[in-house]
């Protein structure tokens, strides 16, 4: 049973971080207050049909958490169509620059060019594979929350898509960003052990640490990059959901370094602009590694 404690709860130990599924948290209480609305520079923020659509793929995830059910969506036509020029846009890059990983496991999944995928469908192979869940939210949420939930193997995620008019582009994520960016890699297990000991992370953090978190989070499950077969491939969510992003981070404009936590947690980032520095872990292993040593210093 969730209390109002439940994301300023501590846990008592790194070592043993992986929770038994039956002392997971259900959903039905999740403690959010201030999920941010549609913003106002939004390519759909003006359009009623679009912003109707938004509100009611919103609601279903409010009705997630008095349920504890995932409703599938009955994409329209548009919508799919937003989905396919995205996929058809990404498929060389991500055949030649994304991790071998996140191939093998987008085609494992089911995600394919052709048709939006349901979180149903996506949650199960999950459940199956590394035990992460996904948890329908209708907005972004603040940086402890959201990562505090990565503690309880679950990863939030929205289900509308992007304004048509601007296919390539959202200020915020959505089911493009979640599917085709973020849900493949949590079927990897050192990954999901990684993301897992974040959200440990968050829930010990002060509000300077959370911050340190939030840049880690950044420049690895956003912006990360690997090295793999003897190149460097990119499995970070915001790189795989963007062309713009995947073009640049294997540009001569941007520094691939060797990945380095204390220099990663104390760097900056501007939101609103491209990385002109990405960091490169030789594993997801070594990541993880690297992680339960800073937090074993927090604890
Ligand atoms: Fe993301």
């Amino acid at each position: 049973m969730v209390t109002d404690t439940l994301l300023t709860s501590k846990p008592d130990s790194i070592a043993n971080f992986r929770i038994e599924t039956e002392d997971l948290p259900e959903f039905e209480d999740m403690p959010f207050e201030d999920i941010e609305e549609l913003p106002l520079e939004h390519p759909g923020a003006k359009d009623p049909v679009y912003r109707e659509r938004r509100d009611y793929i919103a609601g279903l995830a409010k009705k997630f958490r008095e349920t504890g059910v995932i409703t599938d969506v009955d994409y329209t036509e548009e919508e799919q169509s937003v989905w396919r020029f995205v996929s058809a846009e990404l498929e060389e890059l991500h055949q030649q620059k994304a991790s071998p990983f996140y191939l093998k496991a987008k085609k494992n999944l089911g995600i394919s060019n052709d048709r939006i995928p349901q979180l149903t469908e996506m949650n199960k192979k999950l459940g199956e594979t590394t035990g992460f869940r996904l948890a329908p939210i209708e907005g972004l949420v603040d940086t402890r929350a959201f990562l505090s939930w990565l503690s309880w193997r679950t990863m939030l995620s929205t289900q509308y898509i992007r304004h048509h008019s601007r296919p390539g582009y959202t200020p915020e994520p959505d089911i493009v960003h979640e599917a085709m960016g973020h849900i493949p890699m949590f079927t990897n297990q050192a990954f999901a052990d990684y993301s897992q000991m974040v959200g440990h992370a968050a829930r010990l953090a002060t509000d300077e640490q959370i911050d340190q978190l939030g840049r880690l989070y950044w420049f690895t499950i956003e912006f990360g990059l690997v090295e793999a077969e003897g190149d460097i491939k990119a499995y970070g969510a915001g790189l795989l959901s963007s062309f713009k992003e995947m073009k640049h981070a294997f540009s001569d404009e941007v520094e691939r370094r060797e990945f380095n936590l204390e220099e990663v947690i104390n760097h900056d980032f501007d939101y609103s602009h491209m990385q002109p520095i990405l960091y490169v872990v030789p594993t997801y292993d070594f990541l993880k590694e690297e992680t339960r040593r800073y937090i074993e210093t927090m604890m």
